[in-house]
């Protein structure tokens, strides 16, 4: 057995008094935008590869701060980073499970003591978070990854087939996949990127990383620190890289086994695409498992029997902590007529109270929110919400103003849709643009149907009520509607080993970061039947 607590790591509050967490953070975002630009090689089979072909990481609260040039790879680099993965293959499949869970058990230590600020200031710096959504993704979440999927890899590990009989003994062998995973990462969870690639490689698989070229600089601290904790050269390769490029030359591999993927669904389906026609072609070995995590248009709810205080809280903070980009934000809104006209202004007022802050100047770390991730998300956003200003169907009832003059900052920006159909309330814009309806009170259920279907995402959603029948007709209602789903509380938060992360329909394939079921889908059974 393997002696780890199942308990989620401590976050740090970061209050005023902690002088010493606020010094040591200091130093470390000084180190990270003091020293220039930082050079990112690739790492293939525990090798650093410096490339002149580098991509700048800019930092988007002050864009014109090149944090990092980061190497990019070239199709025979790709190609190397596959070949080091099956060769690390063989090795690695056969050390001890317990071995491997010693690695990650000791990087989530480093990450919690010795690498703390180093975690905290690149997923600020590269990632515009402030100080306290930093904490709880790069450090809390991360370590509660890394230690809750050793404790979910030994209960895998325990479970065996129940009969034997005399003379005959029955056991499964939980065989890593036979090929290497492909892990491609997104920008706004540094948690999320060692989740992806550490569950696939606590199991025994070998893994061919691509970052996203906007989380490079605390991706790489990340692999830096997976090395120091012992992994071993070639388990995971980390190749920043063109991402139809890298892709398109991972996917032509026969040995090609299994995509770990969080993302755009638009990004997912072509991959998905591609890997199915690649079945169909007879390419691969294995029919490859496919483990998606999407996009989302994650609703609030609002019964006229909730709290108003409780709800219009919950729902400033579901939709612009850390400025909306969250896969699980909240995007559109659905409130009673009764109690628009409090809610709503509860609302504007509570808005007026967001403060937007420069995640990479210590006076303003703590702010509510800092900067969009680039330039194309800006772009999006600002597009989105001139369209809002045109369109007689809607009215911009709080912010609108965006500015790209020195970081990508977009105001917290709330619309109101006067149809329930409108486009606003289907599609996902991924920033700080929350979409309100207000909806008769007697229509409760038809606007159940409604949510249901405006969208063809599943991933969270909430409802607020006090009237518990209402909690229970909604729940039926919105079975499919939400893989996470909340009942007074905001629609974000998931934590490890608490809520199981992931919805279906175009969310992804729902297999539950933060639960046991996504190393089971890493792992291929061998039953293996004994006879004396
Ligand atoms: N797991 C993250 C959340 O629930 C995305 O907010």
């Amino acid at each position: 057995k393997v002696p780890v607590e199942l308990t989620n790591e401590t976050v740090k509050n970061f209050s005023y008094d902690e002088q010493k967490d606020w010094d040591l953070l200091r130093v470390a975002l000084t180190k990270y935008t003091d020293n220039g630009a930082l050079d990112i090689p690739l790492i293939i089979d525990g090798k650093k590869v410096y490339k002149e072909n580098t991509l700048p990481q800019v930092n988007p609260a002050k864009h014109s701060q090149v944090l990092a040039q980061v190497s990019q790879a070239s199709e025979e680099d790709v190609l190397s980073a596959i070949n080091s993965a099956k060769r690390a293959k063989s090795e690695w499949l056969r050390t001890p499970w317990t071995d491997r869970a010693a690695i990650f058990l000791k990087a989530a230590d480093l990450i919690s003591t010795k690498y703390r600020y180093d975690m905290l200031a690149a997923t600020m710096l590269g990632q515009g978070k402030n100080v306290y959504q930093a904490e709880i993704d790069s450090i809390a979440e991360l370590c509660d990854f890394f230690r809750f999927n050793v404790k979910y890899a030994e209960e895998m590990y325990g479970v065996q087939p129940i009969k034997s009989s005399p003379g005959v003994w029955n056991r499964a062998e939980y065989r890593p996949l036979e090929g290497f995973v492909y892990a491609v990462t997104p920008f706004n969870f540094t948690a999320i990127a060692a989740n992806l690639v550490g569950a696939p490689a606590l199991v025994g698989n070998t893994v061919v990383w691509k970052p996203s070229a906007t989380a490079a600089l605390s991706n790489y601290i990340l692999m830096n620190i997976l090395e120091e904790a012992g992994l071993p050269k070639g388990v995971i390769n980390f190749i920043p890289g063109e991402p139809n490029m890298v892709t398109d030359n991972v996917l032509e591999d026969p040995e090609f086994s299994a995509l770990h993927f969080t993302g755009s669904t638009q990004v997912f389906k072509s991959l998905y695409g591609k890997i199915n026609s690649n079945v169909a072609a007879d390419k691969y070995r294995d029919f490859p498992r496919i483990v998606g995590e999407t996009g989302g248009k994650n609703f609030h709810l609002i019964h006229p029997s909730a709290s108003i205080d409780h709800s219009v809280l919950s729902t400033l903070r579901g939709a612009f902590e850390y400025q909306g980009q969250k896969c699980s934000a909240t995007s559109r809104l659905y409130v009673p007529n009764s109690i628009w006209s409090e809610f709503k202004e509860k609302l504007i007022a509570g808005v007026e109270t967001i403060t937007i802050g420069n995640t990479s100047d210590s006076s303003t770390i703590h702010e509510f929110m800092g900067p969009v991730i680039h330039e194309q998300s800006f772009n999006k956003l600002s597009l989105a919400i001139d369209e809002a200003k045109q369109d007689s169907e809607l009215e911009i009832i709080a912010g609108g103003e965006y500015d790209k003059t020195n970081g990508y900052y977009v105001q917290p920006t709330i619309v109101q849709a006067k149809s329930k159909d409108h486009p606003f309330l289907k599609n996902e814009f991924f920033g700080p643009l929350l979409t309100v309806y207000v909806y008769p009170d007697n229509e409760f259920v038809p606007i159940l149907n409604a949510i249901d279907s405006t969208t063809k995402y599943g991933l969270t959603g909430s409802v607020f009520a006090r009237d518990r029948s209402a909690v229970r007709v909604a729940e039926e209602a919105l079975r499919y509607s939400a893989g996470n789903f909340y009942i007074n509380d905001k629609c974000t938060g998931a934590v490890v080993g608490q809520q199981w992360f992931g919805g279906a329909r175009a969310s992804g394939t729902n297999d539950k970061a933060g639960s046991g079921n996504i190393l089971s889908r890493f792992v291929s059974v061998r039953n293996i039947k004994e006879n004396f």
